[in-house]
């Protein structure tokens, strides 16, 4: 998380983020729940040295999958006159990019978890718009499309984790690395939409 700081509201790591409901404990049991274990730490720290200049053109790709799709535009869009926020879009795609390389550090201390359950509360209505002052859009991310998300977003990742010359099975490891490690954070990402008592 270092060397982020410039990036407006990216607030990892600083008082600004709440504690996590979920504790170091627990997570460590949902790790092992995801089949992830030291291989695919590792393996996620190898892809940083992989993707970690090619954040702008995995970028590109992403967004222009989101920006493709009207269900998952809508949540950028003017509630009133359905038009995209272009400052709200810039703001969050410069921490999407910090989250790349976070991803990537795959370093799961407290802060770490801390800033997960913020990520999750920024998606949900509690602190939807908040950060980069977009009160005229949609008020949260609704749950039905966060996890359909991880396969376009590691599946569109693969080619750029092949991009720097490893063997196919390294990439692989990398690339089940990445889906676990998704779906670890967008579960971490759900405890605002779920019921209380039933995370
Ligand atoms: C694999 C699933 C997803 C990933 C990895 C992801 C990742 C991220 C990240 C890293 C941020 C910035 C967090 C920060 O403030 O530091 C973010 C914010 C945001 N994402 Fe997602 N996201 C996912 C699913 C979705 C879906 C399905 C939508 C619906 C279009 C969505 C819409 C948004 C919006 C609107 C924000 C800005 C929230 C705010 O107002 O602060 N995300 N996402």
């Amino acid at each position: 998380m270092s060397g982020s700081a410039a990036i407006p509201g990216y607030t990892a790591g600083t008082p600004a983020v709440a504690k996590s409901p979920v504790t170091l404990a627990e997570f460590e049991l949902m790790k092992n729940s995801a089949l992830f274990g030291d291989e695919d730490v590792k393996a996620l720290r190898q892809s940083h040295d992989v993707v970690k200049d090619q954040v702008e053109a995995i970028l590109d790709v992403w967004y222009g999958f989101v920006g493709s799709q009207p269900q998952l535009l809508a949540s950028f869009l003017g509630k009133s006159d359905g038009k995209p926020l272009g400052d709200y879009l810039g703001g969050v795609r410069k921490r999407f990019g910090q989250w790349i390389l976070d991803t990537a550090k795959a370093e799961y201390d407290q802060k770490w978890l801390d800033y997960q359950h913020e990520i999750g509360l920024r998606h949900h209505r509690t602190k939807k718009n908040q950060t980069d002052s977009a009160a005229a859009s949609a008020a949260i991310v609704p749950f039905r499309d966060l996890f359909a998300l991880i396969f376009p977003v590691t599946f569109t990742l693969k080619p750029f984790l092949a991009k720097k010359g490893h063997k196919a099975e390294e990439v692989d490891r990398m690339y089940n690395a990445w889906v676990k490690s998704c779906l670890l954070q967008l579960t971490l990402w759900s405890h605002p939409y779920v019921k209380t008592g039933d995370f």
